[in-house]
Order: C-alpha cells, then sequence, then structure tokens
C-alpha cells in the first residue's frame, strides 16, 4: 500500500473516533458535512407531511433554523430518544442518537456561521417514500369512521373497533399504523383485544347487547369532567381490557414511528373472532380537523417458528414497598386476586410504583415499550437473574408523554427460566412537572391522557414453543 494512502486511512480513522480538529472545524460546510446528518437522521420527520413542525431538507429550509439546531442537538432534545446509554446495559437497533462527532459538525458549522460549501458536495436525500414504510400492505384496515376532531378542548381518548375479518388464524410480521390526519394525532395505539359477550359495534364503539356502551372500552368515561376524571376505581378496567384473555398491543404509532418488524421467524398471531381497537389519542389543533388512521398488516410468507407476544411487567405490582391485591383461598387453592392501584396523591413529585414478572421458562426478550402518561417521569427495567444478579436492561430516566417510544433491542436477549423482570416507575404530580394539567389533584387510572396508566410492555417469545418442530412433530405421530 502506498505510504500517503496509508497516512490517509489513518487520519480517516483518527477523525473518526475523535472530536473534531481545529482545521475540520473550520471548513466544516452544509453541503459536505452537516447535510449528510440532517438528511439521515432527522429528514425522516422533518419534511412535508411528516410531523415535526418545519422542513429540513436543503440549505435554505436549514438555514433559518441553525441557531435552534445547535441548540437541540446540544442538549440531546432532537433526535427524540430517551434511553439512557451509561445506564441502560442493552443497545436498540432503533437507537436515533447523534454521536459526539456529529454533534460536534453541526454545532462547529453553526458557530462558523452556517455555510453552505459547494452544491456539488450535496449527498442525495435518501429515498423516503411517501406512504406505506414496507411498500403497499397485505390488508389495510381502515378506522371504522371518520373521526372530527373539534378545533379545541381536551379530548377524551377514542377507541374504535373492526372486528377481524378473516376467519382463520394469521400471523403479522410487519405492521404500520398511519395517522390519516398527522394535525390532529397525537399518539395512538391498535392492539388487538376480545369484546365482552354479545357486544356489537355501532359507529365504531363498543356497545354491549342491551345497547349502553361497554364500560371501560369506549372509555368516554362518564365521570370525566373539564378534563380531569371524578373518580377512578372502573375506569382502571380499561387498563385490564388489555390483558383480558388473549389481547395484545399490535403496534404503538407516535411522531416518527409507527411501525415494527418482526425478527425473521417470529410474528404476532391474530386470531378470528377478536377485534382491532383503534386506541386514539387526539390534539385539537386550532381548527375542526377528521382524521381516519389506517392500519397496514403484512403476513408472513414463511412458516413462522415463534409467536411473538406482548405482556405488560405487571404480574406482581407494588406501591411504597406493598404489593397490591390479596392472597385468597378458592377451592383449596390459593390465588392472588390483584388490586386496584391507589391514586397518585396531589403535589407528589416521585411516586413509585413497580411492577414484576416471573419468568418460568427460557424465553427471547425482543423488544420494551413503556407506557405512562402525562405524569410519567421516569422507568427502569431490570433484570433479576437466577442467581441473583440484578442487570438494568432499559433505562429511561426522563420520560416524555409526546414520544411513546419502542425500544427495539439490538440483539435478543436469551433469558433462563427463574429470572424476574422487574420495571420501576416514578410519576411526578407536582408543579415542577411542565406537562402536569392539575398538580392539585389527584390522579385517577385510565386511559385518559390526564389519568394515569402503568403498563412496561415487553415483546418475547416462549423458546419451548417452536411451532415448526410442534408440526413437524404433528406431521410424524399422524403417520
Ligand atoms: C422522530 C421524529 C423526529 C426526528 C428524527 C427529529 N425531529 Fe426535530 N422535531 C420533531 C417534532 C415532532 C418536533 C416538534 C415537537 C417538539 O419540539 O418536540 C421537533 C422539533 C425540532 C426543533 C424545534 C423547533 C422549534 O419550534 O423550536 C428543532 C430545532 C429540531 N426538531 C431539529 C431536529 C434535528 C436537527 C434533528 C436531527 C438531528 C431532528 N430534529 C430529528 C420530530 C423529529
Amino acid at each position: 500500500m502506498k505510504r500517503s494512502l496509508i497516512i490517509l486511512l489513518v487520519s480517516l480513522l483518527s477523525i473518526a473516533g475523535m472530536a473534531l480538529s481545529k482545521h475540520d472545524a473550520a471548513n466544516v460546510t452544509f453541503t459536505k458535512d452537516v447535510a449528510p446528518i440532517i438528511f439521515e437522521k432527522c429528514a425522516n420527520c422533518h419534511r412535508p407531511g411528516e410531523v415535526a413542525p418545519m422542513s429540513l431538507t436543503s440549505y435554505a429550509e436549514v438555514r433559518p433554523w441553525s441557531k435552534a439546531i445547535r441548540e437541540e442537538v446540544l442538549q440531546r432534545t432532537m433526535p427524540p430518544w430517551f434511553a439512557d446509554p451509561k445506564t441502560s446495559t442493552l443497545h436498540f437497533a432503533n437507537d436515533r442518537r447523534l454521536s459526539q462527532k456529529e454533534i460536534d459538525t453541526i454545532t462547529a458549522w453553526v458557530d462558523a456561521g452556517a455555510p453552505k460549501g459547494n452544491d456539488r458536495d450535496l449527498p442525495k436525500m435518501p429515498d423516503y417514500a411517501p406512504g406505506w414504510t414496507f411498500g403497499e400492505p397485505d390488508m389495510i384496515v381502515d378506522m371504522p369512521i371518520e373521526f372530527e376532531v373539534p378545533a379545541e378542548g381536551e379530548l377524551p381518548m377514542q377507541n374504535f373497533y373492526v372486528p377481524v375479518p378473516f376467519t382463520e388464524e394469521r400471523w403479522v410480521e410487519k405492521v404500520e399504523l398511519r395517522p390519516g390526519n398527522a394535525a390532529v394525532v397525537h399518539h395512538s395505539i391498535a392492539n388487538v383485544v376480545r369484546l365482552p359477550e354479545g357486544s356489537k359495534i355501532v359507529n365504531g364503539k363498543a356497545v354491549r347487547a342491551d345497547g349502553s356502551a361497554a364500560a371501560g372500552l369506549n372509555s368516554q368515561s362518564a365521570r370525566s369532567t373539564g378534563g380531569l376524571s371524578e373518580g377512578g376505581s372502573e375506569v382502571f378496567q380499561s387498563q385490564d381490557a388489555f390483558t383480558r384473555a388473549g389481547a395484545f398491543k399490535l403496534v404503538g404509532q407516535a411522531p416518527g414511528k409507527g411501525f415494527e418488524r418482526h425478527a425473521p421467524g417470529t410474528a404476532k398471531r391474530i386470531l378470528p373472532g377478536m377485534y382491532f381497537q383503534f386506541n386514539m389519542h387526539y390534539q385539537p389543533a386550532g381548527r375542526a380537523e377528521k382524521d381516519r388512521s389506517r392500519l397496514g398488516l403484512w403476513f408472513a410468507k414463511q412458516p413462522v417458528q415463534y409467536e411473538v407476544l406482548t405482556k405488560g411487567v405487571t404480574d406482581r405490582i407494588f406501591v411504597g414497598g406493598k404489593e397490591l391485591g390479596e392472597t385468597r383461598t378458592v377451592n383449596g387453592r390459593e390465588v392472588r386476586v390483584r388490586g386496584r392501584i391507589p391514586n397518585i396523591p396531589p403535589h407528589v413529585d416521585n411516586w413509585e410504583i413497580s411492577g414484576e414478572v416471573l419468568i418460568r421458562e427460557p424465553i427471547t426478550l425482543y423488544a420494551f415499550a413503556p407506557h405512562m402518561h402525562l405524569r410519567g417521569k421516569d422507568i427502569r427495567y431490570t433484570l433479576v437473574w437466577p442467581d441473583g444478579r440484578a442487570q438494568v436492561l432499559l433505562d429511561v430516566p426522563k420520560f416524555d408523554f409526546n414520544w411513546q417510544l419502542h425500544y427495539e433491542l439490538a440483539e435478543p436477549l436469551k433469558i433462563p427460566a427463574g429470572s424476574k423482570l422487574l420495571a420501576v416507575a416514578h410519576y411526578d404530580n407536582s408543579i415542577k412537572n411542565p406537562y402536569n394539567p392539575a398538580p392539585h389533584k389527584e390522579v385517577f387510572w385510565s386511559e385518559q391522557s390526564w389519568d394515569e396508566m402503568f403498563i412496561p410492555w415487553f415483546e418475547y417469545t416462549v423458546d419451548s414453543k417452536d411451532l415448526i418442530k410442534a408440526a413437524a412433530g404433528e406431521t410424524a405421530s399422524k403417520k
């Protein structure tokens, strides 16, 4: 190898690993250095038709925002990402953080007066195809009605239901939930749920056989007044609606994210007789708007080996160090009856709740999706291995309701039987929490964003439940 080439390579390598040298910093331009970062890491959200307030797809668009961009990247508030890399021991495939070098490049550029540079250096914008992330879905499920979002006011969360339209089980390997109108959809979740026996769907809402709204399922909480619930006991049932026999979260959508792809050979199972639930959190936009969100499904083309299951770390729940609920003896067997979560008192700034799941047989873990509302302050998932060693898997020291992120493990994690998964969260119901709509009120538990939720979701497969082996065993035993 030529000596000059070696020197070039060595210096390139050292640049990649270190902060910018003075010389590099002075020569930073938009087209050569900054555009590649902005196009890759920002423009997926900051482009026309997407969630961010302004488009960042050219020098003319970026230049006026340069000071704000400097601020956001220095504070690490953009791109949005909330896992603390120092305390979380796992790496995440969808980690959006900028590297220190990228941050240095952007700040050096702004400090140098945001020069444009040579047009010939400008990279091509990545191919952000409008529409569905994975191309045309195999099946599109539309929200059953077009919902009118008023110009103003605080809107209760809305649930709409669509019966699963197939007659045999289907396996979903990719899924996307797309807002019909990004201006008013704050975030949304598509769940697959069961409805109580005899329920009907009327105008997209679940109605009991006698015509009354199915309590907790539409979450038009009758007690909600002026944006604040007056009571909370039964509404917490709606959190249970998620965990009712076989129900699960299919995909969550928040700004910049609404699709999921499962690891090869794994998929989520949807059974006939169930319902797609569109769980919609709308935010009025100052003028009346309409939304009809859509769910895109891509079915597995290959035999599925493992079913992806979604569960909350909530088999046991502890508040103030005490487990909720009580143990009762039913037919000579001890049964744990889970109690209601107590309300969060007014003005407390660090109210703790924790959940626990005992891993009874070996599983493989793929993702976390912590769900809390406006008082959600922080959340941490810890694994206690069978030998008692505790490992923090994901630490979110500053939870932000506006970004309901899904943390996908870069490497699936094998968890042996006898391990325990813990999730500890804190809530800030004080005036220090800028999102807090009412620090002087106690907080109830429901799906309404002014109430609270504690659902530390995780996604996993059960190692012993190998569907391909099971199918082979079946055919072998039939012979
Ligand atoms: C996942 C989507 C997403 C990504 C990726 C993203 N942004 Fe944003 N950005 C938003 C949204 C939504 C807002 C407005 C709400 C907010 O401020 O949180 C915003 C706000 C901003 C603001 C503040 C605008 C204002 O009104 O003051 C700046 C500056 C910004 N982004 C820069 C960036 C830069 C630079 C990057 C890449 C390094 C980036 N963003 C990546 C979604 C995104």
